[in-house]
């Protein structure tokens, strides 16, 4: 099996798919690995260290019968050949089209977001390490432009109030931040629709803030947020207004799978808020939790700054990139335990990450964005490659 490991296509993306260590171990599986050449530049990996692990440095692209990406798009697949495995973040239910194409172009296509959400594929799971990255960063990113520092001081010139901080969502990211946070010496608050997460905010050494008003089940089988009702949403909003008002900083993770992130600081919530305070929407690009917030952009509202980055896990690419490209290599290990690769679509995790097959986009979820009938009879056994009738396109 040749697996090609891509140059980052999307502009200012510093990640690469798949570290030295990484092609060591694909190696040692059977697997030749080609990397394009600089691909690992901007993480700190040079071609030297690739070809040292025993990669060759071209550009296989247009002949490799698996494609490696950070970000799968358009551009990333052009040279890919037909039959072709292209593996990476492809925003599945948010850009269904991509989808779409990768079928019609004949292309089988891994989707990282769709890993299933249990124990077994906590290794493979891609959203949950790069928001660890994600939500360090995003504490330093506020801290960083803060006018204040964060710790409580007592010197001679007086004492130094610590710096607070609001952290609205409480998953992976929430918590990374929320650690961060109080490392630096910040009074921290969190809070999350998830009851579950009380009980880790509250061993970090923050406080969890609470809605008077019952979620219902707050979580779905798989883990995620499920979407509550408006009056829910409505009274939250009220809470998180009164929060964000005595902090110095808001930083806000609140994703639910599949839709619009949830309105949670309004117009008028940040206009409550100090001047000098800091907003950090890491939603934004899901269309943000807060109001004023846009994608990759700061924005001054009467003095509070907030932020709105797609791309946190990219300002550290090194180890962002060690740790998605554990995970990936985790999952091929998975997907060719021998080198090659075995399509189980009987297997959860094969079948869960798989987002296109033979001419046919698979998830269900992204069939029904595309418009598309629900797909015969995922796991029976599949047909062999040639002669598929129709595309999804
Ligand atoms: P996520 O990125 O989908 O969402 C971030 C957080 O926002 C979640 O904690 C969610 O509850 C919260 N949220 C959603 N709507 C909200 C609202 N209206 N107000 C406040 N908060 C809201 O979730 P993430 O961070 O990926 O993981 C959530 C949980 O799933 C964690 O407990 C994590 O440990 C678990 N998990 C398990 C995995 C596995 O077993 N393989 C893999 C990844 C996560």
């Amino acid at each position: 099996m040749l697996i090609a490991v891509q140059t980052e296509r999307v502009p200012g993306e510093r990640r690469v798919a798949i570290v030295p260590d990484g092609v060591k171990v694909l190696t040692k599986l059977g697997a030749t690995v080609a990397v394009a050449p600089g691909a690992g530049a901007a993480a700190g990996f040079p071609d030297a260290a690739y070809e040292a692990a025993g990669a060759e440095i071209r550009d296989a692209a247009s002949e490799a019968d698996l494609l490696l990406s950070v970000q799968l798009t358009d551009e990333s697949v052009e040279a890919a050949r037909e039959g072709a495995t292209v593996i990476g973040l492809a925003r599945p239910l948010d850009t269904p089209e991509l989808a779409a194409q990768l079928a019609a172009r004949k292309l089988n296509a891994f989707a990282l977001e769709l890993m299933p959400r249990i124990t077994r594929a906590q290794s493979m799971d891609v959203l949950s390490s790069q928001a660890t990255v994600a939500g360090y960063r995003a504490s330093l990113l506020a801290a960083d432009r803060l006018p204040r520092m964060l710790p409580m001081l007592v010197t001679a010139a007086g004492t130094i109030s610590p710096a607070r901080f609001f952290i609205i969502g409480a998953g992976v990211a929430g918590l990374q931040a929320i650690a961060t946070a109080k490392r630096l010496g910040a009074v921290v608050e969190a809070y999350d629709t998830r009851s579950a997460a009380a009980e880790q905010v509250e061993s970090l050494g923050a406080r969890f803030v609470e809605v008077d008003l019952d979620a219902g089940d707050s979580e779905d089988s798989g883990g995620y947020a499920k979407a509550q009702s408006e009056e829910f949403y409505a009274k939250q909003r009220e809470l998180m207004a009164e929060c964000a008002a005595r902090a110095d900083v808001v930083i806000t993770t609140a994703l639910v799978p599949g839709r619009e992130a949830p309105l949670l600081i309004t117009d008028e919530a940040v206009a409550g808020m100090k001047p000098g305070s800091i907003v950090v929407d890491l939603a934004a690009a899901n269309g943000g939790n807060c109001a004023p917030s846009k994608a990759d952009q700061e924005v001054d509202v009467g003095g509070v700054k907030v932020l709105g980055p797609t791309n946190l896990p990219s300002d550290l690419p090194l180890n962002a990139s060690q740790m998605f490209s554990k995970n990936l290599v985790t999952f091929l290990q998975h997907l060719a335990p021998e080198g090659e690769l075995v399509m189980d679509l009987e297997d959860e995790i094969t079948k869960g990450a798989l987002l296109v097959y033979e001419g046919e986009v698979t998830n269900a979820m992204v069939r029904e964005k595309l418009g598309l009938a629900p797909a015969p009879a995922p796991s029976a056994p599949e047909p062999p490659a040639s002669g598929e009738a129709g595309g999804d396109s």
